[in-house]
């Protein structure tokens, strides 16, 4: 791994995935297919097993029949690790595949086939401070020297998948013309069992009440921690290094205030601010 990023159509993207930029675009979604984007360390693979269990009934047996990202492949890893692109092909529909591209860049076959889009936003401050602490692990990202340099990349957009403000608004913005379900990670912390409900509805699923009760204790975080099928024990560690901290850190809203200084908090609003506006989205 090569822990540089470049810029491919304006977004920073890891080396090791932009040199297989083409396959990516090119990636054949199928009818039925659905598709799980979210910016980085937003509740992604939370939302993964969320969706699982409900395709499943909230089975937890089947739903450890693999890992979290054998189940929901991911899309700009395919040459990098299994599931590969051949494997994923012969998936049984319908396929739920996971990506952090922006919706300017997801590969234009699911706009073809009028693939449901579920979208997972967290605010930007806890999203910033877990990533800081997962570029740390992730073997194909630049380590983050110091928080203060880190927090300027972030919201230069200088960081894997570019920049999150244009990320969260670009989804935002088109929602209701590209059948995108706009989920809150501080909603599904909140009210879990509203927001489970909402997904199962969008992927036409009617589950009676003691199936979503079930779900929402299965997909915890302290049960994901302690499931080796949802709690990426198993992955590949040329990717990412799990020897010093793990992929299940805190899961908590607030973790921000662990980091940010007064200044930082105030800077960022400010920018925040700048970037954002125009936007009805609010966090
Ligand atoms: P923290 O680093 O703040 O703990 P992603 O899957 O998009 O990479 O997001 C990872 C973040 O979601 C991490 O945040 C992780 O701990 C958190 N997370 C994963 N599973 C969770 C769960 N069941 N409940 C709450 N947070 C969860």
């Amino acid at each position: 791994m090569q822990r540089k990023l470049t810029v491919v159509e304006g977004m920073a993207l890891a080396e090791d995935i932009a040199r297989e930029w083409e396959q990516i675009q090119s990636f054949q979604a199928r009818d039925g297919d659905v598709l799980l984007d979210t910016y980085p360390k937003s509740g992604t693979t939370w939302m993964q097993e969320i969706i699982d269990l409900i395709m499943h009934n909230g089975d937890e047996q089947i739903c450890r029949r693999a890992a979290i990202y054998e189940r929901i492949p991911f899309i700009e890893l395919l040459h990098l690790m299994k599931p590969g692109l051949d494997e994923v092909n012969v998936m049984p529909s319908p396929r739920i595949l996971k990506s952090h591209l922006p919706v300017n860049l997801v590969p234009p076959s699911f706009w073809k086939h009028n693939c449901k889009v579920i979208y997972v936003a967290r605010n930007p401050r806890d999203t910033a401070t877990s990533y800081y602490h997962f570029d740390k692990i992730l073997q194909f990202h630049p380590h983050p020297n110091s928080w203060e340099n880190y927090l300027e990349r972030f919201m230069k957009g200088d960081v894997g998948w570019g920049s999150w403000y244009d990320h969260v608004r670009g989804f935002w913005e088109q929602k209701e013309k590209l059948n995108v379900l706009y989920i809150f990670f501080e909603d599904i912390k909140k009210t879990p069992l509203q927001q489970i409900q909402k997904v199962a509805r969008f992927l036409g699923k009617d589950l009676p009440d003691e199936t979503l009760a079930r779900i929402v204790q299965l997909s915890s975080f302290e049960h994901m921690k302690d499931n080796p099928m949802a709690n990426y024990s198993g992955f590949p560690e040329e990717i990412l290094d799990q020897s010093q901290a793990g992929f299940m850190r805190k899961g908590k809203v607030g973790d921000w205030k662990t980091l940010f200084t007064v200044q930082q908090n105030e800077l960022f609003e400010e920018e925040y601010r700048r970037k954002m506006d125009g936007c009805s989205l609010t966090f």
